[in-house]
């Protein structure tokens, strides 16, 4: 990807971070994923006051394009809230697995971040070959 357009994606995690309901852990994160045809759609974690019902930026910035029909994907950006960057949890990962999406971009900003292809996220990663349409 072209860095215009990666530094495109991580300005809309950062802003869907701001969004991000997180009283309970107090660590913002948003996501914002591209689409094969070229949308983007966002989201942040919404904790909940039973922790584990919690959801993260990643699963719900690609349950948004789900339910919008789009299953096909080109990348991800994560924004968290530490000095480190912050990389997807395991549940994530096998969730972004599960659509194929290729790269994850892990950012500090515009400027600073990390690349995570799919096989680096979960190498060997379980998977069904479901059948998921080409919308
Ligand atoms: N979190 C995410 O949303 N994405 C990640 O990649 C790491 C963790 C959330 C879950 C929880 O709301 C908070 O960050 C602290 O773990």
């Amino acid at each position: 990807m072209e860095t215009e357009e990666i530094q495109r994606l991580i300005r809309h995690a950062a802003e869907a971070r701001r969004h991000a309901y997180a009283p309970y852990s107090r660590f913002p994160v948003g996501a914002a994923v591209l689409t094969a045809d070229g949308r983007i759609f966002t989201g942040c974690n919404v904790e909940n006051a039973s922790y584990p019902a919690g959801l993260c930026a990643e699963r719900n910035a690609v349950g948004s394009a789900v339910a919008a029909g789009v299953t096909v994907f080109r990348a991800l950006a994560l924004c968290g809230s530490t000095e480190d960057y912050t990389t997807p949890c395991g549940l994530c990962r096998q969730f972004l697995a599960e659509f194929r999406v290729p790269v994850v971009y892990c950012a500090r900003s515009e400027e600073d971040y990390i690349v995570m292809a799919a096989e680096e996220l979960l190498p060997r990663a379980f998977g069904m070959d479901a059948e998921k349409g080409d919308k």
